[in-house]
C-alpha cells in the first residue's frame, strides 16, 4: 500500500487561526433537520404549521376570532409556494424584516405562558430554507389596524444572522388587519397522515374557535369551520414555580432580579411563594441569609442552600389559569365528530409542574363505531391511532420518540380489555389523543416534533390513561353483557313461532288470539331483564 505523505502536526498557534464565531443562522442552515426541514415532503407540512401556528397565536393575543387562508400553488417541477393569511393584529413595520429574516427573534421565549411559539425560530427558519432551496426570500404582506399596509421582500444574510429586506412599498389591501406570507421553497405535497389537509384537520380538532381554509395544488378547496365564537381563555404569564427549579436557573434568577430583598425576591420572582412561605425558606437556607440580604450578593455556596431549602418546602400548586386546557366537553365533542365512535371519554388532569413549569395534560379516548373514511381510526387487528398535541399544536413525526406514545405503551391495556403486544401499541378499533399544555413544553428537538419525557409528565399521562382505560373497561364489559343478552334473546325469539302454533293447537285459540300472543311474547323478550340497561 503506497505511504501517505507526512504531513507536519499543525502547531497550537495553527490551529488557533482556525476557530471563528458561527453564526447561529449558519447553524441551522446546516443543520435543518433539527428545524423540521429534512426533506422536501416534510418541508411544506413544517412551513405551512410554523405560519399557521404564528397566525393562531397573534390572533388569540390579539383576542381575535382565527380565520385562517393557506394556499398551496405549484410553481415549477418539486416547487411550491405557499401563502397562509391571517385576520390577527398584523405587524408594525419596524418589526417585520427581524421577524422573517432573523433567527432566534421573537416575542414568547422569554416569557412563561402557554404559547403554540417558543424559540423565535420558526418562521425565520422556513424563511431560510426557501430562500436555499429556491433563492426567493419571503413575501410579507402586513395591515395593522388604522394603518396602511405595507407589502416587502424579507431574505436572510446568514453570515450574520440579519435581515436582507427590499422592494418595500406600500399597497392596497382590503383586509382591515393581517398577515400574509408568502413562501416559495422546493417542497412536496404528501397525502394521508402527513398531509396539509391532516395537519389543518387536527388543528381543529383542538381549536374548535378555529376557522382553517385550504386550496391545496389540484385547486381543491376544504374548510374546516370553526364550532364555537368562544375563544380560549388568556394563559397568565406566570414566574418559574419552586417545584423542580434548578440551580443554575435560581443563580441567574438572583442575579438579573431588580429586587433589592431577598424575601421580595421570593415572593415576586418565583410562583405561589407568599411572605410567610419566604421567611419559612429562609430561614431554613440558614448560611447567614435574611429576608433583606441583597439576591445579587448572594453567594454560590448561599444559593445552594436556598435551593435545598426551596426543595424542601411545600409550597402551593401552580394557578389553574397559567394552563388553558382544551377542555372536558370541548374535546369530547371534537372526538365524537370526527370518530364516529361509538363510546368516548376524555380525562383532564389538575395541573402539575416539571422543572419549575406548570403543565396540564388532556387524555382523551375513542373506540369502536364505524371506520372512518379518513383514516383517523384504525381497525381491529391494528394498533390503535394516537394524535399527539402540544399546546394544542398537532404533532406529525417523531411518534416513537414521544413521551406520549411512551405513556400509552407503557400503560397495562390488557387489564382494560384489550390485546397488547409487549413494548408496543395496543391493538384495536381506538384512537387516543393526548395533548400536554405547558408554560414551556419540552419538546426533544427545535422542530417541535416530539416532548421528551420527563418523569412528572409520564406520570400524569399514566394516570390519565390508566382513568380512561378504566372507563373502556366498564364500556367494553357492558357491551359484553348486551351482546351475550341479545344472543340469548336470538335463541328464544326463534321459538315463539313455534310456541304459537302448539298453543294455538292444544288450546284451540283462534287466529286473533294466535296473532295477539305473538305480539306479547315478543315485546316480553325485548324487555331490560333487571340489571340490564340498554
Ligand atoms: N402572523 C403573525 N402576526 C403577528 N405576529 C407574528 C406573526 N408571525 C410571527 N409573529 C411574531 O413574530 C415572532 C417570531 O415568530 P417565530 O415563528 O419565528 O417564533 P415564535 O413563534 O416566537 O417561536 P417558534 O420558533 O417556537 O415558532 C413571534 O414571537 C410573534 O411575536
Ligand atoms: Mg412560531
Amino acid at each position: 500500500m503506497p505511504r501517505r505523505a507526512e504531513r507536519p502536526a499543525p502547531t497550537a498557534a495553527e490551529l488557533a487561526t482556525r476557530q471563528r464565531d458561527i453564526s447561529v443562522a449558519e447553524f441551522f442552515l446546516e443543520n435543518r433537520h433539527l428545524l423540521g426541514f429534512d426533506s422536501p415532503q416534510k418541508a411544506l407540512l413544517t412551513a405551512v404549521k410554523e405560519a399557521v401556528d404564528n397566525a393562531l397565536d397573534a390572533c388569540e393575543e390579539a383576542q381575535i376570532l382565527p380565520e385562517v387562508r393557506v394556499e398551496v400553488r405549484p410553481v415549477d417541477d418539486g416547487v411550491l409556494r405557499v401563502a397562509i393569511e391571517d385576520n390577527g393584529p398584523g405587524i408594525v413595520e419596524a418589526q417585520i424584516g427581524k421577524i422573517f429574516g432573523k433567527l432566534l427573534y421573537g416575542s414568547r421565549f422569554h416569557k412563561l405562558s402557554q404559547s403554540r411559539g417558543q424559540q423565535g425560530l420558526g418562521i425565520s427558519a422556513a424563511g431560510m430554507y426557501a430562500q436555499l432551496t429556491t433563492g426567493k426570500p419571503l413575501s410579507i404582506r402586513t395591515r395593522v389596524v388604522g394603518e396602511p399596509a405595507h407589502e416587502l421582500s424579507v431574505g436572510i444574510d446568514t453570515s450574520r444572522n440579519r435581515p436582507d429586506i427590499h422592494d418595500k412599498r406600500q399597497v392596497d389591501w382590503s383586509v382591515a388587519h393581517g398577515t400574509r406570507v408568502e413562501i416559495e421553497l422546493e417542497a412536496r405535497e404528501r397525502a394521508g397522515a402527513h398531509s396539509v389537509e391532516r395537519y389543518l384537520r387536527l388543528t381543529s380538532i383542538a381549536n374548535p374557535h378555529v376557522t382553517l381554509h385550504l386550496v391545496d395544488a389540484a385547486g381543491n378547496a376544504t374548510t374546516f369551520v370553526r364550532t364555537t365564537n368562544e375563544l380560549p381563555p388568556q394563559p397568565d404569564e406566570i414566574k418559574p414555580h419552586p417545584d423542580g427549579l434548578e440551580l443554575g436557573r435560581l443563580v441567574a434568577l438572583l442575579k438579573s432580579t431588580d429586587e433589592r430583598h431577598l424575601g421580595a425576591f421570593l415572593q415576586n420572582e418565583l410562583s405561589r411563594v407568599g411572605s410567610k412561605t419566604a421567611q419559612r425558606i429562609i430561614a431554613r437556607a440558614d448560611h447567614g441569609l435574611t429576608a433583606r440580604s441583597y439576591p445579587r450578593r448572594v453567594a454560590r455556596r448561599q444559593a445552594s442552600a436556598l435551593y435545598r431549602a426551596l426543595h424542601a418546602t411545600k409550597v402551593s400548586a401552580p394557578v389553574a389559569s397559567c394552563v388553558v386546557p382544551i377542555g372536558e366537553a370541548r374535546l369530547l365533542a371534537s372526538l365524537e365528530r370526527e370518530s364516529h365512535a361509538d363510546f368516548c371519554v376524555v380525562v383532564c388532569r389538575p395541573p402539575a409542574v416539571y422543572r419549575g413549569n406548570p403543565f396540564v395534560v388532556e387524555v382523551g379516548l375513542a373506540y369502536g363505531g364505524s371506520t372512518d373514511a379518513d383514516g383517523l381510526t384504525s381497525s381491529a387487528s391494528e394498533p390503535v391511532t394516537l394524535l399527539r398535541f402540544a399546546n394544542r399544536v398537532p404533532l406529525l413525526f417523531q411518534q416513537s420518540a414521544c413521551a406520549m406514545t411512551r405513556a400509552v405503551i407503557d400503560t397495562g391495556w390488557r387489564s382494560y380489555g384489550l390485546t397488547h403486544p409487549k413494548g408496543a401499541l395496543p391493538l384495536g378499533p381506538m384512537l387516543i389523543l393526548l395533548h400536554v399544555a405547558s408554560v414551556w413544553v419540552p419538546f426533544t428537538s427545535e422542530s417541535k416534533e416530539a416532548v421528551a419525557s420527563y418523569p412528572e409528565i409520564a406520570r400524569e399521562l399514566a394516570l390519565a390513561l390508566r382513568a380512561c382505560g378504566r372507563k373502556l373497561r366498564a364500556h367494553l364489559a357492558r357491551s359484553e353483557r348486551l351482546s351475550r343478552a341479545e344472543d340469548r334473546r336470538e335463541r328464544i325469539r326463534r321459538y315463539v313461532p313455534h310456541v304459537v302454533t302448539a298453543l294455538t293447537e292444544l288450546l284451540a285459540l283462534d287466529a286473533l288470539y294466535a296473532e295477539r300472543l305473538t305480539t306479547e311474547l315478543s315485546e316480553a323478550l325485548e324487555l331490560p331483564r333487571e340489571g340490564e340497561s340498554r
